[in-house]
C-alpha cells in the first residue's frame, strides 16, 4: 500500500447556491467585512464581484490565485495547494444599494441594520460592513491566504473593516462524533434544520416568488458577535446552567427527555409546571413560540485572547460565539426571535452582543457567471 498524498478536500464552487451555507462547517472560520470607498460606483462593485468570483473559484479548488500566464510570484497562494475544504461565501451589505450607486431599486426591502435590543453593547467599529466574505476551511493558513488575496483584489474599491476568526471541530463527522459544543460547554446546533430535511430550502433560501428576484436561491446572513461572561457562567452549578439553556449539559437532551434529539415538551404539565423552564433559551427560541420561525445557525466559537481593560480593569477573556444565521427572511426568522430572546431569555445574564451585521447573500454562480450578476442585469 503506497503512502501517496492524502486526498485533497475540495468543495465545488459553482452551483445554484453559494457554498459555505448548506455545506458542512469545517474547523476554522475567518469572517471578513469591507467598507466600500464612497466614490465606488456600481460598475466598480460589479468588477470587484467578477474578480472575487474568478479568484474564489480558483482558490477553493486549490489552484493558484492567478492563472499560469500571469506572474503568480507575488500572490500568497502562488502554487497549487490543498484547499482543505475551503469555501468563500460573499455577501452584500446595505450600502451597496445606496441611491448614488443607482441600485436602490434592487435593494432587498428590509436590508439594513437590526433594530436596537436591550442587551446590545455594540461596538460600531466592529459591526456592519458593505461587503463580507465568510471563509471556512480545515486549515487556518489557507483561510489567511485566501482572505488576504481577496482583500488585495479589493484595493481601490473596498477596504477591510473588521474581521473575526472562529473555530469548532472538523467537519468530518467521523472526527467530530457529536454535535459541536460551544464555550459554555453545551452542545450547540442540535435543533438546526439539516440539508436533507424537506423544510430546509424554505428556511434558508430566498424562494422563487420572493423579492428581489436577483436574490432568489440566495439567503440573508445575520452576524452577531456575542461575548460570553464565562466567569459568571462557570459560577453556576451544572443544574443551574441546564435550567438556563433548557437542555442537559452532558447529553444535550431537552430537560423533558433523555436523548439529544428528543422533541422538547414545552407545554405545561397537568399541574401547570413546565419540564423545560419557561425562561430557558430553548423555550423562548422555540419555533412554536415564534410563529414557526426557524433558522440555520452556523456559528463559530471565538477567542480574541485576554482583554485587560474589561471587567472594570480586572481583565476578562474576550471570547464567545460568532453567531451566524442564514434565513430566507431575516425579519420573521431572526429579528422576531431575537426580540423574544431579548425580552425573556435567562441566557442574557451571561452573554453580551458586541457586534452585529446583516448581509444579503447572492445565489451561487454557474460557470461563466459571477456572484451577484443578477443585481446588474
Ligand atoms: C452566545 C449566545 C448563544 C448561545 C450560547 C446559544 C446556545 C444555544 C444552545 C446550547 C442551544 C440548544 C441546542 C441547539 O438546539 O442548538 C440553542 C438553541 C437555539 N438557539 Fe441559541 N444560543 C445563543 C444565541 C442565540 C441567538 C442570538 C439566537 C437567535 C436570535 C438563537 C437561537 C436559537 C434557536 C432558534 C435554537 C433552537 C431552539 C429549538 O428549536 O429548540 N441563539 N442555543
Amino acid at each position: 500500500v503506497g503512502t501517496g498524498p492524502a486526498p485533497r478536500a475540495v468543495v465545488p464552487f459553482y452551483g445554484r447556491h453559494q457554498a459555505g451555507i448548506a455545506t458542512p462547517a469545517p474547523a476554522h472560520l475567518l469572517f471578513a467585512t469591507f467598507d466600500l470607498d464612497p466614490a465606488a460606483t456600481a460598475e466598480d462593485v460589479r468588477f470587484l464581484l467578477q474578480t472575487w468570483t474568478a479568484t474564489a473559484a480558483r482558490l477553493t479548488q486549490g489552484q493558484p490565485a492567478v492563472a499560469d500566464d500571469a506572474d503568480p510570484a507575488a500572490a500568497p497562494a502562488a502554487a497549487a495547494f490543498d484547499p482543505a475544504g475551503l469555501t468563500l461565501t460573499v455577501g452584500l451589505g446595505p450600502e451597496v444599494f445606496s441611491p448614488e450607486r443607482g441600485l436602490a431599486e434592487r435593494r432587498p426591502r428590509w436590508l439594513g441594520p437590526l433594530p436596537p435590543f436591550r442587551f446590545d453593547a455594540l461596538d460600531p467599529a466592529r459591526s456592519d460592513g458593505d461587503l463580507c466574505v465568510q471563509a471556512c476551511a480545515e486549515d487556518r493558513l489557507v483561510l489567511f491566504q485566501a482572505v488576504r488575496e481577496l482583500t488585495g483584489l479589493a484595493a481601490g474599491c473596498a477596504r477591510p473593516r473588521w474581521t473575526q476568526a472562529g473555530f469548532g471541530p472538523p467537519a468530518d463527522p467521523a472526527a467530530r462524533g457529536e454535535t459541536t459544543r460551544n464555550l459554555q460547554g453545551f452542545k450547540d446546533g442540535t435543533a438546526n434544520p439539516r440539508p436533507s430535511d424537506p423544510e430546509f430550502d424554505g428556511i434558508v433560501w430566498v424562494q422563487p416568488d420572493d423579492e428581489p428576484a436577483w436574490l432568489r436561491d440566495g439567503s440573508f446572513l445575520v452576524v452577531r458577535r456575542i461575548r460570553m461572561d464565562l466567569d459568571r457562567w462557570e459560577a453556576l452549578s451544572v443544574a443551574e446552567q441546564e435550567a438556563v439553556i433548557g437542555r442537559y449539559k452532558d447529553s444535550g437532551a431537552p430537560l423533558s427527555g433523555t436523548d439529544e434529539f428528543d422533541t422538547p415538551i414545552l407545554a405545561p404539565q397537568e399541574d401547570g409546571d413546565h419540564l423545560v423552564p419557561v425562561h430557558s433559551h430553548i423555550m423562548v427560541a422555540a419555533p412554536v413560540h415564534n410563529r414557526g420561525a426557524r433558522m440555520l445557525r452556523r456559528g463559530y466559537s471565538y477567542d480574541n485572547g485576554w482583554d485587560p481593560a474589561a471587567n472594570n480593569g480586572n481583565g476578562q477573556a474576550d471570547a464567545g460565539l460568532l453567531f451566524l444565521s442564514y434565513v430566507r427572511d431575516h425579519v420573521s426568522q431572526f429579528i422576531d426571535v431575537q426580540r423574544a430572546l431579548d425580552n425573556l431569555d435567562e441566557l442574557n445574564a451571561f452573554i453580551t452582543p458586541v457586534g452585529s451585521a446583516v448581509f444579503a447573500i447572492p445565489p451561487g454562480a454557474a460557470e461563466g457567471e459571477y456572484l451577484g450578476q443578477g443585481l446588474f442585469e
